[in-house]
């Protein structure tokens, strides 16, 4: 390239470019060079600087070079590892009536709106009717009717909720039969406790009296989970659970990511739990997309959005044909947005669509491994339960916590309308079976607890940290693999970083 056409380059976008840059440059292969001096560019317009020094463009090319090593993933060599997963069968199956997957029926019209509320108000009040009470129910039509003041139970759904001038919070609540006002009065300290942790759009249930036109809560309670002891399985297998692998962003860490691959195949620390690896699990965000959020490109090393999922393919080779590799979306692939999600289109995986143990299934899906079941969602509602939830201030640092609140509410996304969603006819977003497991991600933060015998697994990232991270308050914690033992129940995290 010759050194006219690049000074140009920089004068027509206000830049000086030095003449040792200038002559570094010209010594690179024509795409090289111009892969270069955009980033250049691109450095400079961020940073207010105004000349391309020789070191600074030494730093870009270093930069360049990582990222490009990132995207072209070395094949990992199989060895003779004599794992003990491959003589295990496999015992996986899927709840496909649980999966929108060729089943997303919905045209946006009213009709699908009322089916899909009333799904959800049908499907959580069973949930709720299965708690213990003395109270009788009553709808809130009856209710309304009635001049009784004696304690009832109504289940419904919060339309609405505000605080009153003066202190009180007042919400709308709504079932089949109609719709009423509900006060949490101020003098009330667990009223307003409870009308604290009330999320818009739930369904739950609220004990209280009527009095003139409204009625009186004392109590309020939650689909819940029943408490059970934990279950586990007769197997010496494992699962290793990843998500947000981000592939095509500068920031994967496509080498600690390869040093995962070489552990799975025996090739690095605890040789014999990796062998006992029979079952991968990905929670979405497997690829950084196209166009996610703003000024995006200059955070890709692969901006065709074919090729990040050709790279990731690549990277999926090594893995032994003795692991069953299951793989639901999230928020930054290519499929529809809102939830639920199908899984991803054949077109973007046809690489990987022929081998035997690689399964695609949607968004949330429930797996069913060695007779456990496994909830997978991605986690794309987490933003929206942190922010409406005084209770989860901290989510973004012990994302297992807003996993609690979710399987409490035996709901994924609570909030409609926060992160879209679509109104399919039925609510694919209620936890409508009790998971063994409930695995996540989106918050690129590890995280895990036991809820009333679910073992909630966040299982983080392979990103390190953007500058668009740090300023949501996102804390990661890239490149740890949590991987559990079925029939003990143990959860070991390894640290790839
Ligand atoms: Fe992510
Ligand atoms: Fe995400």
């Amino acid at each position: 390239m010759q050194e006219g056409y690049l000074a140009k380059f920089f004068s027509e976008r206000d830049y000086l470019l030095e003449p040792a840059a200038a002559k570094r440059l010209c010594e690179l292969p024509d795409g090289e060079a111009m892969q270069a001096a955009e980033a250049s560019v691109q450095f400079l317009s961020q940073r207010g600087g105004f000349v391309l020094t020789r070191p600074l463009l030494e730093a870009i090319l270093e930069d360049l070079a990582s990222a490009r090593k990132a995207a072209q993933p070395a094949l990992v060599q199989k060895t003779g590892f004599d794992a003990a997963a491959k003589r295990m069968p496999s015992n996986l199956s899927f709840k496909e009536d649980r999966d929108v997957t060729l089943k997303s029926t919905c045209t946006g019209s009213l009709e699908d709106f009322v089916s899909y509320f009333n799904d959800r108000l049908t499907q959580e009040r069973g949930f709720l009717r299965n708690r213990q009470t003395q109270l009788t129910y009553a709808t809130i039509q009856k209710l309304k009717s009635s001049d009784d003041r004696k304690t009832v139970r109504v289940i419904g759904m919060v339309s609405d909720k505000r605080h009153t001038k003066n202190g009180h919070v007042l919400v709308e609540f709504e079932d089949e039969s109609g719709s009423m006002p509900c006060l949490f009065s101020k003098n009330d300290k667990g009223a307003l406790e409870l009308a604290n942790q009330l999320l818009l759009d739930e369904v739950i249930a609220l004990d209280g009296f009527k009095s003139g036109e409204l009625f009186i809560v004392k109590d309020a309670s939650w689909p819940e989970l029943p408490i059970r002891e934990r279950r586990l399985a007769d197997s010496d297998a494992c699962i290793a659970f990843i998500s947000d692998l981000h592939v095509g962003s500068k920031f994967f860490m496509g080498e600690n990511f390869e040093n995962f691959l070489k552990f799975l195949n025996g090739d690095g620390p605890e040789e014999e739990l990796a062998g006992r690896i029979k079952y991968l699990l990905i929670a979405g965000d497997i690829t950084d997309g196209i166009g996610v959020y703003p000024r995006q490109e200059a955070q890709l090393v692969t901006k065709d959005i074919f090729e990040q999922y050709e790279v990731f393919a690549k990277l999926m080779e090594a893995v032994p044909d003795w692991v069953e590799v299951v793989i639901s979306p999230g928020n930054h692939d290519a499929v529809r947005i809102a939830e639920p999600q199908p899984r991803l289109p054949k077109e973007f995986t046809k690489s990987l669509e022929n081998k035997k143990n690689f399964h695609f299934v949607g968004n949330p899906a429930y797996v069913e491994v060695e007779g456990l079941s496994v909830l997978m969602y991605h986690g794309t509602s987490l933003d929206a339960l942190v922010a409406a939830l005084p209770s989860l201030r901290s989510g973004y640092q012990s994302p297992e916590k807003v996993g609690e609140e979710m399987l409490r509410r035996r709901h994924l996304c609570p909030i409609y309308g926060e992160k879209p969603i679509v109104p399919e006819k039925k609510d694919y977003m209620v936890i409508d079976f009790v998971p063994d497991l409930f695995h996540f991600g989106h918050v690129h933060k590890n995280g895990y607890s036991n809820y009333r015998g679910t073992t909630i697994i966040n299982s983080g990232t392979w990103q390190s940290t953007t500058d668009y991270q740090l300023r949501q308050g996102h804390v990661p914690t890239p490149c740890q693999l949590p991987v559990y033992e079925v029939r003990t129940g143990a959860l070991r995290v390894l640290d790839f970083k």
